[in-house]
Protein backbone atom coordinates (compact mmCIF):
# COMPACT_ATOMS: atom_id res chain seq x y z
CA UNK A 1 0.00 0.00 0.00
CA UNK A 2 2.59 2.87 0.97
CA UNK A 3 5.26 1.81 -1.53
CA UNK A 4 2.47 1.80 -4.51
CA UNK A 5 0.68 5.06 -3.88
CA UNK A 6 4.47 6.14 -3.31
CA UNK A 7 5.29 5.03 -7.15
CA UNK A 8 2.00 6.43 -7.66
CA UNK A 9 2.12 9.74 -6.20
CA UNK A 10 2.96 11.66 -10.04
CA UNK A 11 0.01 10.47 -11.65
CA UNK A 12 -2.75 9.97 -8.74
CA UNK A 13 -4.63 12.93 -9.63
CA UNK A 14 -5.54 11.01 -13.31
CA UNK A 15 -7.90 9.30 -10.85
CA UNK A 16 -9.71 12.51 -10.70
CA UNK A 17 -9.86 13.19 -14.12
CA UNK A 18 -11.71 10.07 -15.07
CA UNK A 19 -15.45 11.54 -16.83
CA UNK A 20 -18.15 8.92 -15.44
CA UNK A 21 -16.77 10.18 -11.92
CA UNK A 22 -17.36 13.93 -12.44
CA UNK A 23 -21.16 14.02 -11.22
CA UNK A 24 -20.02 12.24 -7.93
CA UNK A 25 -16.51 14.73 -7.33
CA UNK A 26 -19.18 17.64 -7.70
CA UNK A 27 -21.92 16.31 -5.28
CA UNK A 28 -18.79 14.91 -2.88
CA UNK A 29 -17.19 18.35 -3.23
CA UNK A 30 -20.42 20.18 -1.93
CA UNK A 31 -20.91 17.36 1.03
CA UNK A 32 -17.21 18.64 2.29
CA UNK A 33 -17.50 22.25 1.27
CA UNK A 34 -20.95 22.17 3.37
CA UNK A 35 -19.57 20.38 6.77
CA UNK A 36 -16.08 21.52 7.18
CA UNK A 37 -17.05 25.25 7.12
CA UNK A 38 -15.05 26.89 10.52
CA UNK A 39 -13.21 22.99 11.43
CA UNK A 40 -10.04 22.29 12.86
CA UNK A 41 -9.27 19.84 10.95
CA UNK A 42 -7.06 16.64 11.02
CA UNK A 43 -6.51 14.92 7.70
CA UNK A 44 -4.89 11.32 7.43
CA UNK A 45 -4.11 10.02 4.65
CA UNK A 46 -4.03 13.20 2.46
CA UNK A 47 -2.49 12.21 -0.53
CA UNK A 48 -1.74 14.18 -3.16
CA UNK A 49 -4.09 16.66 -1.11
CA UNK A 50 -7.27 16.62 -3.54
CA UNK A 51 -10.02 16.75 -0.70
CA UNK A 52 -7.45 19.07 1.43
CA UNK A 53 -7.84 21.50 -1.46
CA UNK A 54 -11.77 21.44 -1.61
CA UNK A 55 -11.72 21.71 2.78
CA UNK A 56 -9.39 24.64 2.87
CA UNK A 57 -11.43 27.51 1.35
CA UNK A 58 -13.84 27.01 4.42
CA UNK A 59 -11.78 25.41 7.37
CA UNK A 60 -10.26 27.19 9.98
CA UNK A 61 -6.91 24.99 9.38
CA UNK A 62 -6.30 21.57 8.23
CA UNK A 63 -3.33 19.06 9.52
CA UNK A 64 -3.42 16.80 6.52
CA UNK A 65 -1.38 13.51 6.74
CA UNK A 66 -0.17 11.15 4.79
CA UNK A 67 2.68 8.21 5.19
CA UNK A 68 4.37 9.34 2.02
CA UNK A 69 6.12 12.56 1.61
CA UNK A 70 5.91 12.00 -2.13
CA UNK A 71 2.48 12.48 -2.33
CA UNK A 72 2.48 15.39 0.31
CA UNK A 73 5.04 17.12 -2.11
CA UNK A 74 2.61 17.54 -4.73
CA UNK A 75 -0.07 18.33 -2.14
CA UNK A 76 2.87 21.37 -1.19
CA UNK A 77 1.61 22.59 -5.05
CA UNK A 78 -1.22 23.08 -4.38
CA UNK A 79 -2.20 26.41 -3.10
CA UNK A 80 -3.68 25.36 0.18
CA UNK A 81 -2.74 28.55 2.45
CA UNK A 82 -0.91 29.70 5.42
CA UNK A 83 -3.23 27.79 7.86
CA UNK A 84 -2.69 23.97 5.99
CA UNK A 85 0.25 21.90 7.51
CA UNK A 86 1.32 19.03 5.80
CA UNK A 87 2.94 16.57 7.84
CA UNK A 88 4.32 12.78 7.43
CA UNK A 89 2.57 10.63 9.70
CA UNK A 90 1.27 6.98 10.10
CA UNK A 91 -2.39 6.97 9.93
CA UNK A 92 -2.45 4.12 12.70
CA UNK A 93 0.54 5.95 15.08
CA UNK A 94 -0.14 9.21 14.91
CA UNK A 95 2.48 11.42 16.33
CA UNK A 96 1.16 14.40 19.35
CA UNK A 97 0.21 16.86 16.58
CA UNK A 98 -0.07 20.65 18.36
CA UNK A 99 -3.88 22.51 18.41
CA UNK A 100 -7.18 21.09 18.66
CA UNK A 101 -9.21 19.28 16.16
CA UNK A 102 -12.70 19.44 16.13
CA UNK A 103 -13.11 17.39 12.50
CA UNK A 104 -11.05 14.66 11.39
CA UNK A 105 -11.33 13.73 7.53
CA UNK A 106 -9.70 10.22 5.99
CA UNK A 107 -10.57 10.30 2.00
CA UNK A 108 -10.36 7.37 0.19
CA UNK A 109 -8.52 5.44 2.96
CA UNK A 110 -10.97 3.40 4.94
CA UNK A 111 -10.94 0.69 2.02
CA UNK A 112 -7.40 -0.25 2.42
CA UNK A 113 -7.53 -0.64 6.38
CA UNK A 114 -7.57 -4.40 7.23
CA UNK A 115 -10.56 -5.15 8.43
CA UNK A 116 -9.11 -6.60 11.19
CA UNK A 117 -7.49 -2.89 12.18
CA UNK A 118 -10.49 -1.13 10.87
CA UNK A 119 -11.57 -0.57 14.86
CA UNK A 120 -7.94 0.14 16.14
CA UNK A 121 -7.62 2.47 13.45
CA UNK A 122 -10.82 4.28 14.50
CA UNK A 123 -10.12 3.87 18.03
CA UNK A 124 -6.78 5.50 17.47
CA UNK A 125 -7.99 8.36 14.97
CA UNK A 126 -10.78 9.62 17.20
CA UNK A 127 -8.31 9.50 19.93
CA UNK A 128 -7.18 12.32 18.35
CA UNK A 129 -10.12 14.14 18.24
CA UNK A 130 -12.25 16.31 20.25
CA UNK A 131 -15.39 15.10 21.91
CA UNK A 132 -18.09 15.77 19.74
CA UNK A 133 -15.98 15.98 16.57
CA UNK A 134 -17.26 15.38 13.11
CA UNK A 135 -15.56 12.43 11.42
CA UNK A 136 -16.13 12.63 7.57
CA UNK A 137 -15.12 9.65 5.18
CA UNK A 138 -15.71 8.77 1.91
CA UNK A 139 -15.05 5.59 -0.55
CA UNK A 140 -15.37 3.76 -3.51
CA UNK A 141 -17.96 0.98 -3.98
CA UNK A 142 -17.59 -2.00 -6.00
CA UNK A 143 -19.01 -2.10 -9.59
CA UNK A 144 -18.96 -4.79 -11.91
CA UNK A 145 -16.98 -4.08 -14.82
CA UNK A 146 -16.02 -0.86 -13.70
CA UNK A 147 -13.92 -1.23 -10.44
CA UNK A 148 -10.43 -3.27 -10.63
CA UNK A 149 -11.09 -7.25 -10.50
CA UNK A 150 -10.57 -8.54 -6.91
CA UNK A 151 -7.62 -11.20 -7.34
CA UNK A 152 -8.24 -12.81 -4.04
CA UNK A 153 -9.46 -12.54 -0.24
CA UNK A 154 -7.41 -13.65 2.80
CA UNK A 155 -8.71 -15.05 5.58
CA UNK A 156 -10.17 -11.60 7.13
CA UNK A 157 -11.97 -11.68 3.99
CA UNK A 158 -10.11 -8.95 2.78
CA UNK A 159 -9.98 -8.26 -0.90
CA UNK A 160 -7.08 -7.40 -2.47
CA UNK A 161 -6.58 -5.84 -6.11
CA UNK A 162 -3.40 -6.35 -8.51
CA UNK A 163 -2.44 -2.39 -10.00
CA UNK A 164 -0.12 -1.86 -12.64
CA UNK A 165 1.62 1.04 -12.79
CA UNK A 166 2.69 2.65 -16.13
CA UNK A 167 6.62 1.53 -15.86
CA UNK A 168 5.05 -2.33 -15.25
CA UNK A 169 5.84 -2.85 -11.87
CA UNK A 170 2.68 -4.37 -10.04
CA UNK A 171 1.42 -4.20 -6.52
CA UNK A 172 -1.03 -6.41 -4.55
CA UNK A 173 -2.95 -3.88 -2.72
CA UNK A 174 -5.82 -3.98 -0.44
CA UNK A 175 -9.36 -2.74 -1.43
CA UNK A 176 -12.44 -3.56 1.07
CA UNK A 177 -16.11 -2.86 -0.11
CA UNK A 178 -18.04 -2.09 3.20
CA UNK A 179 -21.61 -2.25 3.12
CA UNK A 180 -23.45 0.38 5.48
CA UNK A 181 -24.25 -2.29 8.05
CA UNK A 182 -20.31 -2.75 8.86
CA UNK A 183 -19.93 0.89 8.40
CA UNK A 184 -22.26 1.41 11.03
CA UNK A 185 -21.27 -1.08 13.62
CA UNK A 186 -17.68 -0.28 13.51
CA UNK A 187 -18.24 3.69 13.83
CA UNK A 188 -20.81 2.80 16.80
CA UNK A 189 -17.81 1.73 18.58
CA UNK A 190 -16.79 5.36 19.24
CA UNK A 191 -19.32 7.58 17.36
CA UNK A 192 -23.04 8.42 17.28
CA UNK A 193 -24.74 10.54 14.78
CA UNK A 194 -23.91 8.20 12.14
CA UNK A 195 -25.31 8.38 8.38
CA UNK A 196 -23.99 6.67 5.12
CA UNK A 197 -24.90 7.77 1.80
CA UNK A 198 -24.54 6.39 -1.51
CA UNK A 199 -23.97 7.91 -4.75
CA UNK A 200 -22.65 6.48 -8.10
CA UNK A 201 -19.27 5.27 -7.35
CA UNK A 202 -18.68 6.54 -3.80
CA UNK A 203 -19.95 6.42 -0.09
CA UNK A 204 -19.69 8.87 2.50
CA UNK A 205 -20.09 8.68 6.06
CA UNK A 206 -20.62 11.45 8.56
CA UNK A 207 -20.39 10.94 12.72
CA UNK A 208 -19.83 12.41 15.65
CA UNK A 209 -17.09 11.51 17.93
CA UNK A 210 -18.71 10.16 21.25
CA UNK A 211 -18.58 12.40 23.95
C1 LIG B 1 -6.10 6.08 -2.11
S1 LIG B 1 -4.92 7.24 -1.53
C2 LIG B 1 -6.00 8.52 -0.94
C3 LIG B 1 -5.36 9.87 -0.96
C4 LIG B 1 -6.28 11.05 -0.69
N1 LIG B 1 -6.91 10.96 0.61
C5 LIG B 1 -7.37 11.17 -1.75
O1 LIG B 1 -8.55 10.92 -1.41
O2 LIG B 1 -7.06 11.52 -2.88
C6 LIG B 1 -4.37 6.48 -0.06
C7 LIG B 1 -3.27 7.24 0.65
O3 LIG B 1 -2.94 6.53 1.85
C8 LIG B 1 -1.56 6.75 2.09
N2 LIG B 1 -1.12 5.74 3.06
C9 LIG B 1 -0.83 4.44 2.86
N3 LIG B 1 -0.53 3.86 4.02
C10 LIG B 1 -0.63 4.80 4.99
C11 LIG B 1 -0.44 4.81 6.40
N4 LIG B 1 -0.08 3.72 7.06
N5 LIG B 1 -0.64 5.97 7.05
C12 LIG B 1 -1.00 7.11 6.40
N6 LIG B 1 -1.18 7.15 5.07
C13 LIG B 1 -1.01 6.02 4.38
C14 LIG B 1 -0.93 6.67 0.73
O4 LIG B 1 0.34 7.28 0.70
C15 LIG B 1 -1.98 7.39 -0.13
O5 LIG B 1 -1.67 8.76 -0.23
Amino acid sequence: MEAYYRERATVYDEFYQVGRRKDDLVALGSWLVERARGGMILEVAAGTGYWTEVAAPVAKAITATDYNPETLAIAAQRRLGSHVTLTVADAYRLPKLPGTFDMGMAMLWWSHVQKQRRREFLRHFTSRLAPGALVLMLDQFYIDGVSSPISRKDEWDNFYTVRTLSNGAKYEIIKNYPSDEELIDTFSDVCDDIVVTRLREFWTISARVRR
